[in-house]
């Protein structure tokens, strides 16, 4: 049963070695911020902070993840004041949304370790597949989420949500079971948290 530290609490995981990260997360932990395209296409609407670093939570078995620090979406920041999710809304870099937390993850990578990308720096570390089109808004937002980490502006257009992403999940749960007469049972595939 593979132990993790998932958005700061230790987790394990009862389930199979070789389960991809993503559904331990989505379907497990009840983490639905971190999207799917259901394998390896869209280039990144699952990613997650691995070590800090954004990698497709898709393409990695939580046995690979094994000791590992993952952050997900909702661990990025509880209030949404990470310079990328406020730089996010305050240059429109968000239409349907389904591609955004992929997006968000690997700029926050890179803003991390590069808070003043070029262009093509962007483009080369975020190669996230948005079928909307943000690909000019997002490289402004990427530009301006790096000034605001240096402390060169501020920004403030993206409230804190109303519920706690715990809560939230715990109110729409990821997945539900039922018994064979189509009651439900307790949510499937619990994650087992010390
Ligand atoms: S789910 Fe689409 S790349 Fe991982
Ligand atoms: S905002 Fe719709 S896919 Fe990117």
């Amino acid at each position: 049963m593979p132990r993790m530290t998932v958005n700061d609490s230790p987790v394990e995981f009862d389930m199979e070695p070789n389960t991809p990260l993503l559904y331990a997360l989505r379907e497990a932990a009840n983490l639905t911020g971190t999207k799917s395209c259901g394998g390896g296409d869209c280039v990144g609407a699952c990613m997650v902070l691995v070590d800090g670093a954004a990698l497709r939570s898709c393409l990695i078995t939580i046995a690979e993840a094994e000791g590992r620090f993952i952050t997900t979406i909702e661990g990025l920041s509880r209030d949404r004041s990470h310079p990328v999710q406020q730089a996010m809304v305050a240059e429109q870099a968000i239409q349907c949304g389904y591609c955004t937390p992929g997006i968000v993850i690997a700029a926050a990578a890179l803003v991390q370790r590069n808070p003043a990308p070029s262009r093509q720096e962007i483009e080369e570390a975020i190669p996230n597949m948005c079928r909307c089109g943000v690909y000019p808004r997002l490289v402004s937002a990427v530009q301006r989420a790096g000034r605001v980490t240096q402390r060169q502006e501020s920004i403030s257009a993206a409230p804190a949500p109303g519920i706690s992403a715990a809560d939230a999940a715990r109110q729409v749960p990821a997945l539900r079971v039922v018994d064979e007469a189509g009651r439900d049972g307790a949510d499937a595939g619990e994650t087992d948290t010390e």
